[in-house]
Protein backbone atom coordinates (compact mmCIF):
# COMPACT_ATOMS: atom_id res chain seq x y z
CA UNK A 1 0.00 0.00 0.00
CA UNK A 2 0.84 3.57 -1.03
CA UNK A 3 2.28 6.07 1.54
CA UNK A 4 0.08 8.82 1.83
CA UNK A 5 1.68 12.11 2.27
CA UNK A 6 -0.19 16.15 2.15
CA UNK A 7 1.92 19.06 1.54
CA UNK A 8 0.87 22.65 2.41
CA UNK A 9 1.75 25.84 0.14
CA UNK A 10 2.21 22.66 -2.99
CA UNK A 11 1.48 24.94 -5.85
CA UNK A 12 5.62 26.39 -5.85
CA UNK A 13 8.81 26.42 -4.32
CA UNK A 14 10.08 23.44 -1.74
CA UNK A 15 5.77 22.73 -1.43
CA UNK A 16 6.03 21.62 -5.39
CA UNK A 17 9.78 20.37 -5.32
CA UNK A 18 8.57 17.94 -2.59
CA UNK A 19 5.09 17.08 -4.30
CA UNK A 20 7.18 15.88 -7.69
CA UNK A 21 10.07 14.18 -5.73
CA UNK A 22 7.52 12.17 -3.66
CA UNK A 23 5.42 11.33 -6.53
CA UNK A 24 8.35 9.42 -8.16
CA UNK A 25 9.42 7.12 -4.98
CA UNK A 26 6.00 5.72 -5.20
CA UNK A 27 4.17 8.01 -2.71
CA UNK A 28 0.39 9.81 -2.97
CA UNK A 29 0.98 12.92 -2.68
CA UNK A 30 -1.70 15.19 -1.64
CA UNK A 31 -0.86 18.55 -3.16
CA UNK A 32 -2.49 21.06 -0.71
CA UNK A 33 -2.73 24.93 -2.29
CA UNK A 34 -5.60 27.63 -1.83
CA UNK A 35 -6.52 27.73 -5.43
CA UNK A 36 -6.12 24.20 -7.29
CA UNK A 37 -5.96 25.81 -10.45
CA UNK A 38 -2.63 26.30 -10.00
CA UNK A 39 -1.64 22.56 -10.89
CA UNK A 40 -3.97 22.86 -13.94
CA UNK A 41 -0.55 21.65 -15.72
CA UNK A 42 -0.20 18.78 -13.83
CA UNK A 43 -0.79 15.34 -15.33
CA UNK A 44 0.92 13.22 -12.84
CA UNK A 45 -1.99 10.59 -11.10
CA UNK A 46 0.28 10.38 -7.86
CA UNK A 47 0.25 14.13 -7.03
CA UNK A 48 -3.85 15.11 -6.51
CA UNK A 49 -4.36 18.69 -5.98
CA UNK A 50 -6.76 19.63 -3.24
CA UNK A 51 -8.08 22.46 -2.22
CA UNK A 52 -7.17 23.57 1.40
CA UNK A 53 -7.20 26.96 3.03
CA UNK A 54 -5.37 27.12 5.85
CA UNK A 55 -7.03 29.95 8.04
CA UNK A 56 -10.13 28.22 7.95
CA UNK A 57 -10.87 25.23 10.07
CA UNK A 58 -13.89 23.91 8.04
CA UNK A 59 -11.62 23.98 4.83
CA UNK A 60 -8.69 22.09 6.56
CA UNK A 61 -11.44 19.48 8.08
CA UNK A 62 -12.99 19.21 4.46
CA UNK A 63 -9.80 18.17 3.17
CA UNK A 64 -8.88 15.85 6.12
CA UNK A 65 -11.94 13.79 5.66
CA UNK A 66 -11.47 13.86 1.93
CA UNK A 67 -8.49 11.80 2.31
CA UNK A 68 -9.39 10.23 5.33
CA UNK A 69 -12.40 8.73 3.48
CA UNK A 70 -10.42 7.40 0.08
CA UNK A 71 -7.16 5.94 2.27
CA UNK A 72 -8.11 5.99 6.26
CA UNK A 73 -4.71 6.92 6.99
CA UNK A 74 -2.15 10.02 6.88
CA UNK A 75 1.40 9.51 6.67
CA UNK A 76 3.33 11.89 6.38
CA UNK A 77 1.87 15.95 6.87
CA UNK A 78 4.15 18.48 5.48
CA UNK A 79 3.88 21.71 6.64
CA UNK A 80 5.63 24.02 4.57
CA UNK A 81 3.16 27.15 3.36
CA UNK A 82 4.20 30.33 4.98
CA UNK A 83 4.78 33.83 3.61
CA UNK A 84 6.89 36.31 4.83
CA UNK A 85 6.03 40.06 6.24
CA UNK A 86 8.64 42.85 5.67
CA UNK A 87 8.00 45.30 8.76
CA UNK A 88 9.27 47.25 11.40
CA UNK A 89 7.33 46.53 15.25
CA UNK A 90 6.60 50.16 14.95
CA UNK A 91 4.77 50.55 12.00
CA UNK A 92 3.24 46.84 11.97
CA UNK A 93 -0.93 46.92 11.57
CA UNK A 94 -2.69 44.56 13.93
CA UNK A 95 -4.09 43.10 10.54
CA UNK A 96 -0.72 42.41 9.23
CA UNK A 97 0.40 41.09 12.40
CA UNK A 98 -2.53 38.54 12.81
CA UNK A 99 -2.15 37.17 9.70
CA UNK A 100 1.66 36.65 9.49
CA UNK A 101 1.00 34.10 12.34
CA UNK A 102 -2.81 32.92 11.05
CA UNK A 103 -0.99 31.33 8.33
CA UNK A 104 2.66 30.46 9.93
CA UNK A 105 1.32 29.38 13.10
CA UNK A 106 -2.01 29.21 13.56
CA UNK A 107 -2.29 27.47 10.28
CA UNK A 108 0.25 24.87 11.11
CA UNK A 109 -1.62 24.14 14.89
CA UNK A 110 -5.13 23.91 12.48
CA UNK A 111 -4.20 21.11 10.60
CA UNK A 112 -2.10 19.17 12.80
CA UNK A 113 -5.43 19.10 15.32
CA UNK A 114 -7.38 17.21 12.10
CA UNK A 115 -4.35 14.76 11.20
CA UNK A 116 -3.32 13.94 14.79
CA UNK A 117 -6.19 11.80 15.39
CA UNK A 118 -5.72 9.95 12.09
CA UNK A 119 -1.71 9.61 12.96
CA UNK A 120 -2.58 8.18 16.36
CA UNK A 121 -5.27 6.24 15.28
CA UNK A 122 -2.86 4.64 12.78
CA UNK A 123 -0.23 3.92 15.36
CA UNK A 124 2.32 5.98 13.15
CA UNK A 125 3.23 9.12 11.74
CA UNK A 126 5.68 12.04 10.38
CA UNK A 127 5.01 15.91 10.70
CA UNK A 128 7.72 17.92 9.02
CA UNK A 129 7.50 21.74 9.72
CA UNK A 130 9.60 23.64 7.30
CA UNK A 131 10.42 26.32 9.22
CA UNK A 132 13.86 28.40 8.42
CA UNK A 133 17.13 29.59 9.68
CA UNK A 134 15.54 32.84 10.70
CA UNK A 135 13.65 30.42 13.26
CA UNK A 136 16.92 30.57 15.50
CA UNK A 137 18.09 33.67 13.95
CA UNK A 138 16.88 36.92 14.33
CA UNK A 139 17.02 40.07 11.41
CA UNK A 140 15.41 43.57 11.63
CA UNK A 141 12.34 44.34 9.20
CA UNK A 142 11.71 40.54 9.76
CA UNK A 143 10.49 40.43 13.49
CA UNK A 144 7.17 39.32 12.42
CA UNK A 145 8.04 36.28 9.99
CA UNK A 146 11.10 35.63 12.91
CA UNK A 147 8.70 35.30 15.83
CA UNK A 148 6.22 33.06 13.94
CA UNK A 149 9.21 30.79 12.46
CA UNK A 150 10.65 30.30 16.11
CA UNK A 151 7.05 29.57 16.97
CA UNK A 152 7.15 26.75 14.67
CA UNK A 153 10.46 25.74 16.42
CA UNK A 154 8.63 25.43 19.51
CA UNK A 155 5.67 23.60 18.04
CA UNK A 156 8.45 20.84 17.24
CA UNK A 157 10.29 20.85 20.39
CA UNK A 158 6.82 20.34 22.23
CA UNK A 159 4.80 18.16 19.85
CA UNK A 160 7.64 15.80 19.98
CA UNK A 161 7.08 14.88 23.08
CA UNK A 162 3.65 14.95 23.14
CA UNK A 163 3.18 12.38 20.34
CA UNK A 164 5.82 9.92 20.97
CA UNK A 165 3.81 7.75 22.64
CA UNK A 166 1.74 7.52 19.35
CA UNK A 167 5.31 6.62 17.77
CA UNK A 168 4.49 10.06 15.73
CA UNK A 169 7.77 11.74 14.70
CA UNK A 170 7.92 15.29 14.64
CA UNK A 171 11.24 17.22 12.87
CA UNK A 172 11.68 20.81 11.78
CA UNK A 173 13.41 21.64 8.65
CA UNK A 174 15.14 24.97 9.00
CA UNK A 175 16.33 25.86 4.95
CA UNK A 176 19.19 28.97 4.53
CA UNK A 177 17.65 31.20 1.43
CA UNK A 178 16.15 28.98 -1.21
CA UNK A 179 15.12 30.43 -4.78
CA UNK A 180 11.28 30.23 -5.09
CA UNK A 181 8.89 32.53 -5.64
CA UNK A 182 8.89 33.91 -1.91
CA UNK A 183 10.70 37.04 -2.63
CA UNK A 184 8.89 37.32 -6.09
CA UNK A 185 5.54 36.96 -5.06
CA UNK A 186 5.43 35.76 -0.86
CA UNK A 187 7.20 38.90 0.62
CA UNK A 188 4.54 41.55 1.92
CA UNK A 189 6.02 44.67 2.68
CA UNK A 190 4.36 47.04 5.23
CA UNK A 191 3.68 50.39 3.53
CA UNK A 192 5.24 52.77 6.15
CA UNK A 193 8.28 51.37 6.38
CA UNK A 194 8.93 51.52 2.76
CA UNK A 195 7.66 54.87 2.98
CA UNK A 196 10.98 57.09 1.08
CA UNK A 197 10.46 59.19 4.49
CA UNK A 198 10.39 55.99 7.12
CA UNK A 199 12.80 56.73 10.30
CA UNK A 200 14.04 53.20 9.32
CA UNK A 201 15.11 54.22 5.69
CA UNK A 202 18.45 53.10 6.48
CA UNK A 203 17.38 49.77 8.09
CA UNK A 204 15.49 49.43 4.68
CA UNK A 205 17.54 50.38 1.88
CA UNK A 206 20.70 48.19 3.05
CA UNK A 207 19.00 44.80 4.14
CA UNK A 208 16.25 44.61 1.99
CA UNK A 209 17.87 44.31 -1.52
CA UNK A 210 20.49 42.11 0.20
CA UNK A 211 17.80 39.56 1.52
CA UNK A 212 15.64 39.48 -1.83
CA UNK A 213 18.94 38.74 -3.71
CA UNK A 214 19.93 36.66 -1.77
CA UNK A 215 16.67 34.59 -1.85
CA UNK A 216 16.84 34.92 -5.76
CA UNK A 217 19.84 33.17 -5.78
CA UNK A 218 19.21 30.92 -3.02
CA UNK A 219 19.76 26.86 -3.05
CA UNK A 220 17.61 25.18 -5.11
CA UNK A 221 14.10 23.76 -3.30
CA UNK A 222 15.27 20.61 -4.86
CA UNK A 223 17.59 20.24 -1.92
CA UNK A 224 14.53 20.71 0.48
CA UNK A 225 12.60 17.51 -1.22
CA UNK A 226 15.58 15.46 -0.75
CA UNK A 227 15.61 16.18 2.69
CA UNK A 228 12.22 15.42 2.90
CA UNK A 229 12.32 11.96 1.61
CA UNK A 230 15.57 11.45 3.91
CA UNK A 231 13.58 12.23 6.78
CA UNK A 232 10.22 10.09 6.12
CA UNK A 233 12.98 6.89 5.22
CA UNK A 234 15.18 7.44 8.59
CA UNK A 235 13.53 6.47 11.86
CA UNK A 236 17.00 7.82 13.60
CA UNK A 237 16.73 11.24 11.78
CA UNK A 238 17.73 14.31 14.41
CA UNK A 239 14.78 16.68 15.32
CA UNK A 240 15.82 19.80 13.52
CA UNK A 241 18.52 19.92 10.33
CA UNK A 242 19.46 23.26 8.15
CA UNK A 243 19.34 22.50 4.90
CA UNK A 244 21.02 25.51 2.28
CA UNK A 245 24.21 27.23 2.13
CA UNK A 246 23.09 30.43 4.56
CA UNK A 247 21.52 27.87 7.30
CA UNK A 248 24.35 25.79 7.23
CA UNK A 249 26.79 28.66 7.73
CA UNK A 250 24.60 30.67 10.06
CA UNK A 251 23.06 28.18 12.95
CA UNK A 252 26.38 26.37 13.58
CA UNK A 253 27.72 30.11 14.23
CA UNK A 254 24.95 30.61 16.66
CA UNK A 255 25.98 27.83 18.50
CA UNK A 256 29.38 28.69 19.08
CA UNK A 257 29.52 31.95 19.67
CA UNK A 258 28.09 34.12 22.62
CA UNK A 259 25.19 36.15 21.34
CA UNK A 260 27.04 39.10 21.78
CA UNK A 261 29.28 38.22 19.12
CA UNK A 262 27.07 36.90 17.08
CA UNK A 263 25.35 40.14 16.63
CA UNK A 264 28.75 41.24 16.06
CA UNK A 265 29.31 38.68 12.75
CA UNK A 266 25.09 39.15 11.95
CA UNK A 267 25.75 43.06 11.75
CA UNK A 268 28.66 42.92 9.49
CA UNK A 269 27.52 40.36 7.15
CA UNK A 270 24.53 42.34 6.52
CA UNK A 271 25.80 46.13 6.87
CA UNK A 272 22.66 46.83 9.30
N1 LIG B 1 12.59 30.75 0.03
C1 LIG B 1 13.31 30.94 1.12
O1 LIG B 1 14.37 31.56 1.08
C2 LIG B 1 12.86 30.34 2.44
C3 LIG B 1 13.81 30.26 3.45
C4 LIG B 1 13.47 29.68 4.67
C5 LIG B 1 12.19 29.22 4.86
N2 LIG B 1 11.27 29.32 3.87
C6 LIG B 1 9.94 28.77 4.14
O2 LIG B 1 9.69 27.72 3.23
C7 LIG B 1 8.30 27.56 3.03
C8 LIG B 1 8.04 27.44 1.54
O3 LIG B 1 8.38 28.65 0.90
P1 LIG B 1 9.00 28.73 -0.57
O4 LIG B 1 10.32 29.34 -0.47
O5 LIG B 1 8.84 27.44 -1.27
O6 LIG B 1 8.09 29.87 -1.19
P2 LIG B 1 6.93 29.94 -2.29
O7 LIG B 1 7.40 29.39 -3.58
O8 LIG B 1 6.51 31.36 -2.21
O9 LIG B 1 5.80 28.99 -1.70
C9 LIG B 1 5.09 29.31 -0.54
C10 LIG B 1 3.78 28.56 -0.51
O10 LIG B 1 3.10 28.96 0.69
C11 LIG B 1 1.76 29.20 0.41
N3 LIG B 1 1.35 30.53 0.91
C12 LIG B 1 1.98 31.70 0.74
N4 LIG B 1 1.27 32.69 1.28
C13 LIG B 1 0.19 32.12 1.80
C14 LIG B 1 -0.94 32.62 2.49
N5 LIG B 1 -1.11 33.92 2.74
N6 LIG B 1 -1.90 31.74 2.86
C15 LIG B 1 -1.78 30.42 2.60
N7 LIG B 1 -0.73 29.90 1.95
C16 LIG B 1 0.22 30.75 1.58
C17 LIG B 1 1.55 29.22 -1.09
O11 LIG B 1 0.65 28.18 -1.36
P3 LIG B 1 -0.57 28.25 -2.40
O12 LIG B 1 -0.40 29.49 -3.24
O13 LIG B 1 -0.41 26.98 -3.14
O14 LIG B 1 -1.79 28.26 -1.55
C18 LIG B 1 2.91 28.92 -1.69
O15 LIG B 1 2.87 27.82 -2.57
C19 LIG B 1 7.64 28.76 3.71
O16 LIG B 1 7.11 28.36 4.95
C20 LIG B 1 8.79 29.73 3.91
O17 LIG B 1 8.59 30.56 5.03
C21 LIG B 1 11.57 29.87 2.66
Amino acid sequence: MSNIVLITGASSGMGRASANYLSTKGFIVYAATRDVENFKDIENKNIIPIELDLRNQKSIKKAVEFIKQRHNKIDVLVNNAGYGLVSTVEDVEENEMYEQFNINVFGILRLCKEVIPIMREQKSGIIINISSFLGKIGLPLLTLYNSSKYAVEGITDSLRYELKDFNIRVHSVMPGFFDTKFARENLVTNKKTFDKDSLYSHLVSNLAPIIVEQINNGNSADEVANMILEIIQNPKFPARATVGDKAKKFIPMKKELSDEDFERRVMEYYNI
